[in-house]
């Protein structure tokens, strides 16, 4: 596992935005797992900008994205779907067509979960797979339980998610109680891993995540067990960490 450990956010999103363009130049039609939340917005906001300067084309790139709220119409402001258009998909020249992410409004959301499993499946294996954990371990909506699902499914948020994510609803009562999310076949599935955590909240499951035992009730401790993760945090999120400190 190589882990690095940035002084500032600015400088993590600028090493990860150069790693992936170094990626999708090895790879013009790279397949990408995408992340949403607050963590990879700086990121997104860099490749945006390394776009802009001509850097970076996205023309053939594939984007597979971990999960989605169910319930919310995508046009919703605290939509996957809007995030993804607000913070890169509007701003870049990634095709249309290549672009995936679940639907969470559609009437039967098991057929959708098997719509986007065939999906994966048909993809292979994605070649990064950019990915973040939720203050209670959960790696895309894979939370804490005493099994763990491999492929897409509907979950229960957990009370703990709900709460973290209820910054971005004007009331915490407006949180969906359930997404779609992939599974952790398919995360683990992926040739490499990106993975990034910002802010000292995260410190003590990135401890708990990198460094402690490997536990469905910490999904994202399964990560420990990826031949290919470069974990990516910034000195805050780092600060528990005990043997895992190199700084860059
Ligand atoms: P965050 O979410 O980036 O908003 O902290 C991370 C996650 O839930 O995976």
């Amino acid at each position: 596992m190589n882990v690095k450990i940035f002084e500032k956010a600015e400088q993590l999103n600028q090493y990860a935005a150069t790693f992936i363009t170094q990626q999708i130049k090895i790879k013009p039609n790279l397949k990408m797992g995408m992340a949403t939340g607050r963590t990879p917005i700086g990121l997104y906001e860099e490749l945006v900008r390394q776009h802009i300067a001509g850097a970076l084309s996205f023309s053939q790139v594939s984007m597979y994205n971990l999960d989605e709220y169910i319930g919310l119409p995508r046009q919703h402001d605290q939509s996957f779907y809007s995030f993804m258009k607000r913070h890169l998909i509007n701003h870049i020249d990634v095709k249309r067509h290549n672009l995936h992410i679940p639907n969470g409004s559609v009437a039967n959301m098991n057929e959708e979960a098997d719509r986007y499993d065939k999906l994966l499946l048909q993809a292979e294996q994605l070649d990064l797979q950019i990915l973040g954990i939720g203050t209670n371990g959960h790696i895309g909506f894979n939370e804490p339980d005493q099994k763990l699902i491999g492929g897409t499914h509907v979950v229960e948020l957990t009370n703990e998610t709900k709460w973290a994510n209820s910054k971005d609803f004007e009331k915490a009562e407006d949180v969906p109680s359930y997404a779609i999310t992939m599974g952790l076949r398919d995360i683990m599935r992926s040739k490499k891993i990106l993975f990034i955590a910002l802010g000292k909240e995260k410190a003590e499951i990135i401890q708990e995540a990198f460094e402690g035992n490997i536990s469905t009730w910490c999904p994202g401790s399964l990560l420990q067990l990826h031949p290919d993760i470069m974990v990516l945090l910034d000195k805050e999120a780092a600060s528990l960490l005990t043997y895992n400190k190199s700084p860059c």
